[in-house]
């Protein structure tokens, strides 16, 4: 087209060309002294705007969004533009302040800069335009405050200051616009509350406070506007619960309350948002489980639970939520079955990570479904229903087997035939063991070593003891014995169990060894009936940790245990912990460091340069500690079920350090914790800790002295 053909048409009313012009807006366009409307929007003009189209008296309409301007606008702009309605900028690069004449273009309805590159504040006179309906000052570079001659607006409907870099109070005056049916002032720097006055905007429909810096809970009053469509008020600093009343909004669409530190139960009037469609309440603190009544939001399409504490099983109701397409329920504690009906079949593993214990699909990747299982509590029957026959099966032939050797053996040759002198040992005779009064005849079997059995007795003088048996059909069990006792017999320290004598003939031959009361680490840790709570596992793994300091730096022989986990630490009356079980252990010459072996460590505790290439070094321990560090504050073993296809424990618990230690800490711990933010502050610091002992490479791993202080430093804290 010809571009002075256009504008040699002296008497003109309107000009709208869209996706021709290239270049700059002609000078002579500010002869057409009778032009009204001027629409140039998405074209390809660059420069600045000349004052003379500034200046046409007649203009109602300036429309030059959407093309390639830049520079200042005039500062007097406004003044020749008495008649103008109707003046939109957006998505060009001017840039300077918002001139004060604007104010001059009284006849302004609609004023629309959004997308450029205007800086400083938002000047007070804006006030005066009081024929606004629609004001977008979004997506530039403006500071400063609202300014309080905002409520002389009282036609604005619209008011969009998003993405700017305002500060200051979402000032009540807002509230004085009746006429405002959407407010946004996204992603600034706006501080304080939520204005309790927002309940007497009555016609708001869209309110989008997202992205700000805004604090204190929602007010109740919000919940009063009924007809409001639209709520984001994601990614501030909110708490507070979501209260009943929320099913007021009887005709709300989306609700956003992501990333706050709302906390509470979600209510179960939630369900009467019929209309909702998007949802959005991840990364809060929401407790409680997942209402029922979520299925009566028939219009759901979109609903993001992840990143909270809720619990319990995911209602089979949603099922019933037939336009849903998006679900994430990730990062929470839901266990029991994924429902598989509906919506569900298109559902993803991503949709349901790192949950305490689901179950459904493979392809979910979570573990299938027992028969009637999904709860804690059926498990653990189901457990000590299986359990119980099978250990008094292993106590009747234990008793029979010790008192057919008992017949067998001759008691006169035992005492002579110990293989190892303990001098300062108690002695205990073989005699004593088995036909004393009090002995093995009330024997109580304890739990299978690595290399035998370990039974409880009685010495004649009324000790308890736990009584060692080696296997002696397994040559690698003899040599376990002789390791064991080299390695502890002559060892003393708190956390270690003591050896009180050892027995040994032919084929007979024990350690008999201080009796722990309660049992093992692992018992209490998988047992329904005990719970350890937060500083009894602390103090466990600093005991340990002592244990192995001792055992790697205390002796001139440094000694490696190599078969560090639960089951091998034991508990005194007292729940001091003492590490056992050195039948594998090794000593290390003195200037050997590190030493190949063939005997092989419990998998899923072990580093791996132990297990591909047998090389043992306290690094190795080490690495032990750590898994198990892991374990005793995640309650997960290294060989749970779920540590399939690449997913261990360590990397599990790496991926969820440090933000979302609530989905990987056992949840017994949290029970009734007041102050969950605090106690996760030093559990985090505990799995750093952690993945510090058990990286792939050995050089790289802490040494046990640095592992002691550190734990007492978090122990310290968590007092
Ligand atoms: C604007 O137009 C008036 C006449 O309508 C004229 O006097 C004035 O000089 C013009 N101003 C600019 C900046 O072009
Ligand atoms: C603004 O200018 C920059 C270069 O300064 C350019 O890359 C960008 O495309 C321009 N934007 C618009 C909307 O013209
Ligand atoms: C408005 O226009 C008048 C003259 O047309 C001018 O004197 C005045 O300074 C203008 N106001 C602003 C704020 O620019
Ligand atoms: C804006 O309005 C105030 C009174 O509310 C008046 O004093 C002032 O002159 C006006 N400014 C402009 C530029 O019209
Ligand atoms: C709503 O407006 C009324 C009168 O206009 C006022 O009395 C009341 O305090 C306002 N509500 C809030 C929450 O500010
Ligand atoms: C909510 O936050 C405010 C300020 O940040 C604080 O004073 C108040 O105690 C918090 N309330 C709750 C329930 O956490
Ligand atoms: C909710 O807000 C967050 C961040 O502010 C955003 O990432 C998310 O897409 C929003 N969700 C919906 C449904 O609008
Ligand atoms: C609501 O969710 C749908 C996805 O189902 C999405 O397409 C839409 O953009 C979302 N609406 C808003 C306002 O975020
Ligand atoms: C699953 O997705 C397919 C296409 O991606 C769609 O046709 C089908 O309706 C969806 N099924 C459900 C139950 O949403
Ligand atoms: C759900 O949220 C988690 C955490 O934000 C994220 O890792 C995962 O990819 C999300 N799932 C889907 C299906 O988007």
């Amino acid at each position: 087209m010809n571009k002075s053909l256009v504008f040699n048409i002296w008497n003109l009313l309107a000009i709208s060309f869209s996706s021709l012009p290239i270049g700059l807006i002609p000078k002579e366009i500010g002869n057409l002294n009778k032009l009204e409307i001027l629409d140039l929007t998405d074209n390809y003009l660059s420069g600045h705007i000349s004052s003379n189209v500034l200046n046409i008296s007649t203009l109602t309409r300036l429309g030059l969004g959407y093309n390639d301007l830049s520079g200042p606008i005039l500062p007097n702009i406004g003044s020749g533009l008495a008649n103008l309605k109707e003046l939109s900028l957006y998505s060009n690069n001017f840039t300077g302040k918002i001139p004060k004449s604007i104010s001059n273009a009284s006849k302004l309805t609609s004023l629309v800069l959004s997308l450029n590159k205007f800086s400083g504040i938002i000047p007070d006179v804006l006030g005066n335009l009081t024929n606004l309906i629609d004001l977008r000052l979004d997506g530039n570079d403006l500071n400063g405050l609202i300014p309080s001659t905002i409520n002389k607006l009282q036609g604005l409907q619209r008011l969009d200051l998003s993405d700017n870099m305002l500060k200051g109070y979402v000032i009540e005056g807002l509230c004085q616009i009746r006429s405002l049916s959407a407010l946004y002032l996204a992603h600034n720097v706006f501080s304080g509350l939520v204005p309790r006055c927002l309940e007497n905007l009555t016609s708001l429909q869209m309110l989008d406070l997202s992205s700000n810096k805004l604090i204190s809970c929602i007010p109740s009053s919000l919940w009063n506007i009924k007809d409001i469509l639209m709520v984001d008020l994601s990614s501030n600093a909110l708490n507070g619960t979501i209260p009943l009343e929320i099913s007021s909004l009887r005709a709300l669409i989306l609700l956003n309350l992501s990333n706050n530190q709302i906390s509470g139960n979600i209510p179960p009037t939630i369900g009467d948002l019929q209309t909702l469609q998007n949802l959005s309440l991840e990364n809060n603190k929401l407790q409680g489980s997942i209402p029922e009544s979520f299925g009566k939001m028939i219009s759901m399409e979109f609903l993001d639970l992840s990143e909270n504490y809720l619990s319990g099983v995911i209602p089979k109701s949603l099922e019933s939520l037939v336009h849903l397409k998006y679900i994430n329920l990730s990062y929470n504690l839901l266990y029991g079955e994924i429902p598989s009906g509906g919506p569900f079949r298109n559902f993803t593993a991503e949709s349901f990570v790192m949950n305490e214990d689901l179950c459904g699909k493979p392809q979910l990747r979570v573990k299938p479904c027992k028969k009637g299982s999904g709860h804690r509590s059926t498990k653990g029957m189901l457990l000590i229903k299986c359990l119980l026959p099978v250990m008094l099966a292993v106590i009747i032939v234990a008793s029979c087997i010790i008192f057919l050797k008992h017949k067998r053996n001759d008691v006169n040759d035992s005492t002579n035939r110990d293989l190892l002198n303990l001098e300062m040992l108690a002695r205990v005779s073989y005699y004593e063991l088995l036909q004393g009064t009090n002995g093995f005849d009330e024997c109580n079997f304890l739990g299978q070593g690595s290399f035998g059995s370990v039974y409880k007795g009685i010495l004649s003088s009324g000790q308890m003891v736990a009584v060692k048996v080696f296997n002696l059909n397994l040559e690698e069990a003899s040599r376990s014995f002789d390791t064991e006792c080299i390695a502890i017999c002559n060892l003393r320290h708190r956390n270690l169990v003591k050896i009180i004598s050892s027995c040994s003939n032919v084929d007979f031959k024990s350690l008999i060894m201080e009796f722990m009361p309660n049992g093992s680490l692992e018992r209490w840790l998988y047992s329904h009936n005990y719970c350890l709570d937060i500083l009894q596992r602390l103090n466990i793994m600093i005991d340990i940790a002592s244990a192995l300091e001792y055992l790697h730096h205390g002796s001139s022989t440094p000694i490696v245990h190599c078969d560090i986990k639960p089951s091998n630490v034991l508990l005194d009356e007292e729940m001091v912990a003492h590490l056992s079980d050195f039948g594998i252990s090794k000593l290390l010459g003195e200037e050997k460091l590190q030493i190949y072996t063939k005997t092989f460590a419990t998998a899923g505790y072990m580093a791996p340069e132990y297990g591909s290439e047998g090389l043992v070094s306290m690094k190795g321990d080490v690495y032990s500690y750590g898994i198990m560090l892991m374990e005793v504050f995640t309650r997960k073993k290294s060989i749970d079920d779920m540590f399939v296809e690449g997913l261990s424990l360590k990397c599990w618990v790496s991926k969820s350090t440090p933000h979302s230690i609530i989905n990987i800490l056992d949840a017994n711990l949290l029970q009734g914790d007041h102050q969950i933010g605090n106690t996760l502050l030093h559990i985090s610091s505990i799995f750093e800790l952690a993945l510090n002992c058990s990286t792939d490479l050995p050089e790289t791993r802490m040494n046990m002295a640095d592992v002691v202080v550190s734990l007492k430093n978090i122990k310290a804290m968590f007092m």
